[in-house]
């Protein structure tokens, strides 16, 4: 098949792109700058120079292609709205290539904020006034009804590995900067969590074999308690562990307090069973013993 990638420039897109090359496809990546067409830049892989905000590039990538991985998102605290929106448009300019086609069209999303107080799965909607993403998440998913085999993945809030950049890292640099690697409270509130390479197998197998209108988690681990992470930070720092109280996470964490105070478990069950998806690299604490965390990690 060739698949159309946007985002295959990013942290989970560029290993997406190889689990698809791997897997016998080709790739047709979304390019917006000079580097990313440079990092995307590989045997088998087409590249089509374009952005979110350019609706035509996004159609014609698609009608290269006999599917599409929708990985790229304006990933900007300060516009969420903005971001959200040009998600939006950009499903609802696939919807309009693929329909009636039954080709893929596999978007990303987020398990964060899925459920209060218990283990989100794949059955839960979310709700789209806590976040517009949902709405989107949703949009893709009625595209099933016009003849789309659309699916989401929902990636767990620490997609790490080597090289991350995401909120692993941050979490490094808030302990090295406070000189404490600190947890809120008791610290047993969990964060989900997958290795890259995993979440990677997932992406391909949804573009493989997902049916329509599926729902997806790339949730390796349901729930890290965020004390355990806190703690192999302060191993893999040399620092002192401390808890924190949720008043004081605010200062000690900043943007980040919000992410670490949360307690979202998510479960992949369905996931698994549907596409005998089965992770098989390391889960979080395991990556943060490995060392790399602690170099000069991301870009
Ligand atoms: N990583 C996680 O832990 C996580 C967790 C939950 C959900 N997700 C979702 O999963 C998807 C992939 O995440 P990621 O971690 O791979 O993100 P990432 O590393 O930040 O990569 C974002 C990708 O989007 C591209 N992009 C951003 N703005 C664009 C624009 N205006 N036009 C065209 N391309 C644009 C970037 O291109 P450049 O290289 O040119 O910047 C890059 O390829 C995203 O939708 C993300 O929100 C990720």
């Amino acid at each position: 098949m060739r698949v159309f990638v946007t985002g295959a420039s990013g942290w989970v897109g560029s290993v997406a792109v190889r689990e698809l090359l791997s897997a016998g496809h080709q790739v047709v990546a979304l390019a917006r700058s000079d580097r990313a067409a440079a990092a995307v830049a590989e045997p088998g892989v087409d590249v089509i120079r374009g952005d979110l905000d350019d609706l035509e590039s996004l159609r014609s990538g698609a009608k290269a292609a006999d599917g599409v991985v929708h990985l790229a998102y304006h990933h900007d605290f300060s516009q969420m709205d903005k971001a959200a929106r040009m998600d939006l448009d950009a499903i609802a300019a696939f919807g309009d290539v693929l329909e009636g086609t039954d080709r893929p069209l596999v978007i990303a999303a987020g398990t964060l904020g899925l459920a209060a107080d218990r283990t989100a799965t794949e059955r839960d909607t979310g709700d789209p006034r806590a976040h517009p993403r949902v709405a989107n998440a949703q949009a893709a998913l009625e595209l099933a009804a016009r003849g789309v085999r659309s699916s989401v993945v929902r990636f767990a809030p620490s997609v790490h590995g080597e090289g991350d950049y995401g909120l692993v890292p941050a979490l490094i640099e808030f302990a090295r900067t406070t000189g404490v690697s600190a947890y809120i409270g008791d610290g047993a509130n969990r964060w989900p969590a997958v290795h890259r390479l995993d979440a990677a197998t997932l992406v391909r197998l949804a573009v493989d074999e997902a049916p329509a209108g599926s729902t997806l988690h790339a949730v390796a681990e349901e729930g890290v308690p965020t004390r355990a992470i806190a703690e192999a930070v302060g191993r893999g720092l040399g620092l002192p562990v401390a808890s924190i109280s949720t008043e004081q996470a605010a200062e000690h964490f900043g943007w980040l307090g919000r992410f670490f105070s949360a307690d979202c478990p998510a479960s992949s069950a369905l996931t698994r069973e549907l596409l005998d998806w089965r992770p098989t690299h390391h889960g979080l604490i395991e990556d943060l013993e490995e060392g790399h965390y602690f170099g000069a990690a991301g870009r």
